[in-house]
């Protein structure tokens, strides 16, 4: 098959969608592969590493997808990128299936371009090394520890020192699926104090067993809020209020929150209310993880630091897009790992499969939308 990856357009977006290292696999597993000029220059990977791998190097995105039968890439194409894309090919990214422009969906359709959303990998053993949630969720709790501790004014371990002493950093994670239990580790590697919550009882066991604090509701309607799919449920206002109280009480003697919670197709939930935010003290450090899905706390904007009396709300958009060597190269490797679920025994594209995987992935297909979460 030919491949071609195309360079990364959106603004602030860094990552690239293969490596110098899955080309290499890619090559040796028979594809031919074309890779936009300078699109791996953002995350450190040079056009000449591409070459050396067994790329070609195409001078611009029009000239790299020409012929392709599967196009790569980080991010949904955007309408004037669907344009480029060769009739009947298929595109593999992370579509952002919930937030999907309806008119990239009918240029899709239009030229019979097949889409599949990494977003969707099921979360089942078999899938695990091709789900990109987790690869850039886990990358993106790093991160967010790292930025909350440098826009926090102090330090984050305990430090005795002949001038005094500095008392260790309190830091609560809200929402501890993958970002938050990276985001636990992260914090506890760095000396903080760190106590954690959320809503499915499995969470609690895994932040005891990452050396942090558990603090929850556990109520009836907790013991049930998981879905089969591992997923949080969206909370009654009972539960909501409940859990507000408990926050507020908890959140004051805290210096750095880092909010990750996230409901599947719903809005974020709101966690952290204004009254919390200026009931902490000043010098402390929000992240909100959940800033591109509304939010965990309603002060938070998009990629900028906004100051509420002293305390500071972050929201960055895209956490993995500010370590773009290891973000690319994980969803680099999940992309690697997927393609042999379309790739037939002659080494030809196929999408007729019933493999649950790749079903459930596909949003669109010979002309028509054909996955279920987004028909309607
Ligand atoms: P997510 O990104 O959808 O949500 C982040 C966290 O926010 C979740 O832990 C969720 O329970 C929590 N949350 C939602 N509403 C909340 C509220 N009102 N208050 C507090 N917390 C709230 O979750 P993510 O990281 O995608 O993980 C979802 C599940 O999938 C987890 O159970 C995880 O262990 C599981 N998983 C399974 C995999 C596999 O089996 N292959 C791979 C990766 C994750």
């Amino acid at each position: 098959m030919k491949i071609s990856v195309l360079r990364e357009k959106r603004a602030g977006e860094t990552r690239v969608a293969a490596t110098p290292e899955t080309v290499k696999k890619l090559v040796a597993a028979g594809h031919t592969v074309t890779i936009e000029s300078d699109a791996g220059k953002t995350a450190g990977f040079l056009d000449s590493a591409y070459e050396e791998a067994g790329a070609s190097i195409a001078k611009d995105a029009a000239s790299a997808a020409a012929g392709a039968d599967i196009v790569f890439k980080v991010r949904g194409p955007e309408k004037d990128e669907v344009a480029i894309l060769p009739d009947g090919s298929t595109v593999i990214a992370q579509m952002e299936p919930f937030a999907l422009d309806p008119a990239v969906v009918s240029a899709l359709n239009a030229k019979k371009i097949a889409s599949l959303s990494m977003e969707f990998t099921p979360r089942i053993t078999r899938a695990q090394s091709m789900d990109a949630l987790s690869s850039q969720s886990n990358l993106a709790g790093y991160r967010a520890v790292i930025e909350g501790a440098q826009i926090y004014g102090r330090a984050m371990p305990m430090m005795m020192t002949a001038a005094g002493t500095i008392a260790p950093a309190k830091v609560f994670i809200m929402g501890v699926g993958v970002a938050g239990l990276q985001a636990i580790a992260t914090a506890r590697r760095l000396g903080a104090v760190v106590t954690a919550t959320d809503v499915r009882p499995a969470a609690k066991e895994q932040v005891a067993s990452l050396g942090a604090k558990f603090i929850a509701v556990e109520d009836d309607e907790f013991k049930a809020a998981e879905t089969a799919g591992g997923y949080a449920k969206e909370m009654s206002k009972e539960y909501q209020a409940k859990q507000a109280e408990l926050t507020a009480s908890h959140i004051t003697k805290q210096d750095i929150v880092i909010t990750t919670a996230l409901i599947p197709g719903r809005p974020a939930p709101v966690l952290v209310s204004e009254d919390m935010v200026k009931a902490m003290k000043p010098g402390s450090v929000i992240v909100d993880m959940a800033v591109t899905q509304g939010g965990n706390c309603p002060l938070s904007k998009a990629d900028e630091i906004v100051d509420v009396g002293g305390v500071k709300v972050a929201g960055f958009s895209n956490l993995p897009a500010r370590l773009p060597a290891d973000s690319s190269s994980l969803y680099a490797k999940n992309l690697l790992a997927f393609l042999p679920l379309v790739t037939a025994e002659n080494g030809s594209l196929n999408l007729d499969t019933d493999d649950e995987v790749v079903v459930a992935m596909l949003l669109t297909k010979g002309g028509e939308t054909v996955n279920e979460r987004i028909k309607s």
